[in-house]
């Protein structure tokens, strides 16, 4: 996902007097950690509203990846100031605004010098305690919590209610790893989020139980290097790999469809290349930063790989699973990067083929070793070269989704299209499919024929008679689906 996304949660009405309004910027961890603000604050009252205006609660989960996420925050406060000031002079409740996420670990009391209008800043591992910080703000805003607590937030944390979880989709995010001990010379994740920490086995699979029963179909195992992933597991006694949990996800009677994000390269361990082959419901789909092609620069943003051991590693994953999508991202313009660097990125996503992926200018960023040097690559150079990636990029993308077009793919409907009687959903690959078909098919995996490749999603068509085969593992395993189907079709 990209860390510019600006992403709302759906709201779910309870009959809740207070209103609350959370704004997420930033990666998948944020959409995450917004969900859970709200399932731990509907017991206090607040039901969640889709507009500022008529909010008690407005909270901010911020993003400080990149100078430009940053300092959107603040120009959102500049608004929210405003808005407060209104509702005062006309009288009306007051509006509190709260500044959680990653902003808030890094800027801390900066945010309430810069805007009074704040009553609270609240760190990314401190956030179960909101129920208490705000009634600690009552009578006196200005408060900052952004610790790195003893206590597991996750203990504190509360469970969405079943309609909560429906209302919010049938593919979910699971927070299974946070945090991140690998220092890239650009990130400020290591800073903001602190030292990477597992959540056990049984707490992932308990959490994933209860989003199937209230619907979920699909799970996306997150962190932000879930392949880090050493979660203590109670079976054995001793700590759990990636691949060890995926097992047990997919062994669970619930059967669902499983996803992960964000991997590094150096954790892509053997048994996890495998449950590429092995574990059906494991969806052929790879999100695995590169960053950059030139051996020097990735040198220099400490990544501790080479281009080629990323290659290597590249053909070891599409000799598991030959047919994999897979998905990067990328940086221009670090430190120092020559034209000849950057040629080298080109030459390492001709060879690689990516189905889809991410770019960004460099951004030098407070507290990081990369701000500090001082060969900084001109604007206006860092700009041409993302143009140029961005075009190759996107060519991929189009030539993997015109691939796909003639095939039959099982496709997950999520939710109604943008036009009336269509339905839409994600094929294994990540792509968006849409299709004429009933919204009674929302939630269930259906074969759909791929007819053509537009440029933001596919258009398919449903195939009679195959809505529902009883078996479910054609669901998962699209190996040999296309000849399957096909052939039962005719
Ligand atoms: N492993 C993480 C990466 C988080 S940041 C994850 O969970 O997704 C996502 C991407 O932002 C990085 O892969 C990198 O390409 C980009 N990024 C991080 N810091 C950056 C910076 N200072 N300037 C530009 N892009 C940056
Ligand atoms: Fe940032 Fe690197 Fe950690 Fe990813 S692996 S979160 S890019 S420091
Ligand atoms: Fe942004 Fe924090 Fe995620 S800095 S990308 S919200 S971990």
């Amino acid at each position: 996902m990209s860390p510019d996304q600006t992403l709302e949660p759906a709201r779910v009405a309870s009959g809740n007097s207070r209103k609350l309004f959370v704004k997420s910027y930033g990666c998948q961890m944020n959409v995450y950690d917004a969900s859970r603000m709200a399932d731990l604050l509907a017991p206090e009252g607040y039901d969640e509203t889709t507009v500022p205006d008529d909010a008690d609660l407005i909270i901010l989960n911020t993003c400080h990846i990149r100078e430009l996420a940053s300092e959107k925050v603040f120009s959102e406060l500049g608004k929210l100031r405003l808005l407060k000031a209104a509702r005062q002079s006309e009288g009306k409740p007051p509006v509190r605004i709260v500044v959680a996420g990653c902003v808030a670990q890094a800027e801390g009391e900066e945010i309430l010098r810069r805007q009074k209008a704040v009553d609270l800043v609240v760190g990314p591992q401190t956030y179960h305690r909101l129920p208490d910080l705000l009634r600690r703000v009552e009578g006196k805003p200005g408060l900052v919590d952004t610790d790195f607590p003893a206590e597991d937030k996750f203990d504190h944390l509360v469970a969405p209610s079943p309609e909560k979880t429906a209302v919010r989709g049938v593919s979910a995010f699971v927070t299974v790893q946070e945090g991140c001990d690998k220092f890239c010379s650009f990130c400020v994740v290591p800073y903001t989020r602190g030292a990477e920490v597992s959540r056990p086995v049984e707490a992932v699979l308990a959490e994933i139980k209860g989003l199937v029963a209230a619907g979920v179909r699909e799970v996306t195992l997150i962190g932000q290097n879930v392949n880090a992933y050493h979660g203590f597991d109670a079976a054995t006694g001793a700590s759990a790999s990636l691949a060890t949990l995926i097992a047990r996800v997919a062994a669970l009677p619930e059967h669902v469809r499983i996803r992960y994000t964000t991997s590094h390269p150096n954790d892509m361990g053997a048994d996890l290349i495998a449950a590429h082959s092995d574990v059906v419901a494991l969806m052929p789909f790879l999100h695995l930063p590169v960053q950059a092609g030139s051996d020097r620069i990735l040198a220099a943003m400490n990544r501790r790989h080479t281009a080629r051991d990323y290659l290597d590693l590249v053909a070891s994953i599409r000799a598991a699973r030959p047919d994999i999508a897979l998905s990067s991202d990328f940086i221009t313009g670090f430190p120092g990067e020559t034209d000849a660097d950057f040629e080298a990125t080109l030459a390492l996503v001709e060879e690689v083929g990516f189905a889809s992926a991410f770019s960004f200018k460099y951004s030098p960023r407070p507290g990081t070793p990369g701000a500090d040097r001082s060969d900084q690559v001109p604007e206006d150079v860092k700009a041409l070269r993302l143009a140029k990636l961005q075009v190759m990029l996107e060519d991929q993308r189009q030539a993997f989704n015109r691939a796909t077009v003639g095939r039959v793919l099982p496709v997950l409907f999520e939710k109604p299209g943008r036009h009336a009687g269509q339905i839409a959903g994600k094929s294994p690959y990540l792509q968006a499919v849409h299709v004429e078909g009933p919204n009674v098919l929302i939630g269930r995996v259906v074969p759909v024929e791929i007819l053509e490749a537009g440029p933001n999603s596919l258009h398919g068509r449903l195939i009679p008679g195959q809505d529902a085969t009883g078996s479910r593992d054609w669901e998962q395993d699209i190996r040999g689906l296309d000849a399957a189907v096909v052939e039962a079709s005719v």
